[in-house]
């Protein structure tokens, strides 16, 4: 085997930031080569240095025992290198053809030849497992297909050396095999992968080797088959790996949120939604599971009061069927909505904005006259404390943040106004196994409370500690009722794919 990518000692600031003050790492031809650390860690920012999205302020990078030093994604494209972002970089309105093929579209005689596209990517869809309709807008594709249309665009490129940021927080079980096997089909055809990830035991799994980053250094580099995933937690945080689980019975007698035969129709075959009928009460915690793009989405948007429907849902014991979005968020409903750059924040502005997004007419930011943009900075301040989010100040933008601090930053803007109902959609995605921990910890205290919680999550462990009922959902119905204590994750699988 040979190194095909070493990075040397690499540094980067940003204002008032230091995100990498000493990363070294070495890929070996042929593997499959993990990056772990905390959140803010300086992951995400060393990759887009390898990828030419950022440049360094020192250290070397060699490629196939060259050194290079890209000006941008173009010349680490050239060089062979692709990256797979944690948020995809799609045209929505595109095809699936039309965005792998865009900007290195085959010609013939002038004309984009899209038969020849279409057969080079339907043979690197089969040879890799990936398989996808090439005819298909993008905006109708879930998050795990959008996946593959990214991989697909990056192998189009001629990428030897993958760079998955986070690829596997936004999948289910079944579909982070694909991936998985995907990834070995590459190491196989002697492709180097480089993977950010912040789920231990699928690290090691996948990875032969794995490097450790902490505050912006490297501080260890091992292979998968010395280390269990307690270790690499000690080395990465220096503590042990935190469980999802919930105590005893806090459910209430008052019945917080009930739907009773809540259809969403579509123009398509099936309805989106299709007589749900649940009640939640308060301090109690559903789970809701199911393959991703099975109408977990709708649920929490036809709550919130984003869609149409048929079929009633009250709230406190009042129907809501009439009240719009913000309505229904004053009520005291909260959400964490399940992509944070499209539906949580505004990524140009500062954190403080943020901190506004559906809470302009809730204290301390709204005082019954005016905007009070004092109040307002103060209060940001305060959640960034409690919620542990590493940025430099209110004033940072979003866009700023590591991805796990958006993420605590979105989790403790709604959980500061304490709601009675809180809809929260993958809350720990991406989130390092430290905040996870803590993000359970504040949704337990809350349960404590009261507070009603519809929890929908990819991660099949979360589901089942922290849910006092779990609801499988397949094609927009309500398939399976579980219960969280005689089920595991296997079972659970099982039920989300309809299999007996
Ligand atoms: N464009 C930017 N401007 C200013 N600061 C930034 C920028 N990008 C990253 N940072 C800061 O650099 C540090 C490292 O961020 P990075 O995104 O590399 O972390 P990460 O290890 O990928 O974390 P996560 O696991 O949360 O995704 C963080 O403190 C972050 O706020
Ligand atoms: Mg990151």
């Amino acid at each position: 085997m040979s190194v095909v990518v070493e990075l040397r000692h690499i540094s980067k600031r940003f204002p008032g930031v230091v995100a990498n003050k000493d990363v070294s790492l070495k890929v070996q031809s042929g593997s499959v080569h993990a990056l772990v650390g905390e959140n803010g860690a300086g992951k995400s920012t060393v990759m887009k240095i390898l990828y030419g999205m950022q440049r360094p302020d020192g250290g070397e990078i060699l490629v196939n025992g060259q050194q290079v030093n890209f000006k941008n994604p173009n010349e680490a494209i050239e060089a062979g290198i692709g990256m797979v972002h944690q948020h995809f970089m799609l045209a929505d309105n595109f095809t699936v053809l039309e965005n792998i093929i865009l900007g290195s579209e085959p010609k013939k005689s002038g004309q984009i030849d899209f038969n020849e596209a279409r057969n080079k990517i339907s043979e690197m869809a089969n040879t890799y497992g990936l398989e996808i309709n090439p005819d298909e807008l993008v905006e109708n594709l879930g998050v795990g297909q959008r996946q593959r249309v990214e991989i697909l665009k990056v192998l189009y490129r001629g990428a030897s050396i993958l760079i998955f940021d986070e690829p596997t927080a936004v999948l289910v079980p079944q579909e982070v095999d694909d991936l998985f096997g995907a990834l070995h089909g590459l190491r196989e055809k002697g492709m180097s992968v480089i993977f950010i990830s912040h789920k231990l035991d699928e690290v090691l799994r996948v990875a032969d080797e794995v490097t450790v980053i902490r505050a912006g250094s490297t501080v260890a580099e091992v292979k998968s088959k010395d280390v269990t995933s307690k270790q690499l937690a000690e080395l990465m945080v220096g503590s042990e790996l935190p469980k999802p689980e919930t105590k005893g019975n806090t459910k209430r007698e008052n019945i917080v949120l009930e739907l009773n035969q809540v259809t969403v129709p579509s123009k398509g075959a099936r309805n989106l939604l299709s007589n749900i009928s649940f009640k939640l009460h308060a301090g109690e915690v559903i789970g809701i599971a199911g393959v991703e793009g099975n109408g977990q989405s709708e649920l929490t948007e036809t709550i919130l009061g984003l869609l149409e429907y048929t079929g009633q849902i009250s709230f406190d014991g009042k129907t809501i069927d009439t009240k719009s979005v913000s309505e229904r968020r004053d009520l005291g409903i909260g959400f964490i909505p399940e992509d944070r750059h499209r539906q949580a924040l505004m990524l140009g502005s500062p954190l403080w904005e943020n901190r506004i997004l559906g809470y302009q007419r809730s204290k301390p930011i709204f005082n019954g006259f005016i905007l009070d943009k004092k109040a307002t900075m103060q209060d940001t301040q305060v959640i960034m404390q409690e919620f542990d989010v590493r940025a430099p100040g209110p004033n940072t933008l979003a866009t700023a943040l590591s991805g796990g601090n958006q993420q605590k930053f979105i989790v403790g803007r709604e959980m500061v106004h304490a709601p009675k109902l809180l809809v929260a959609s993958h809350p720990t995605r991406g989130v390092d196994v430290g905040a996870q921990g803590a993000i359970w910890e504040e949704l337990r205290k809350a349960r404590e409370k009261g507070m009603a919680i519809v929890l929908i999550s990819a991660d099949l462990e979360e589901l089942i500690g922290m849910s006092d009922r779990l609801l499988v959902m397949l094609r927009g119905e309500v398939t399976a009722e579980l219960d969280p204590a005689q089920t595991t994750p296997e079972k659970l699988g099982a039920a989300m794919t309809g299999a007996k």
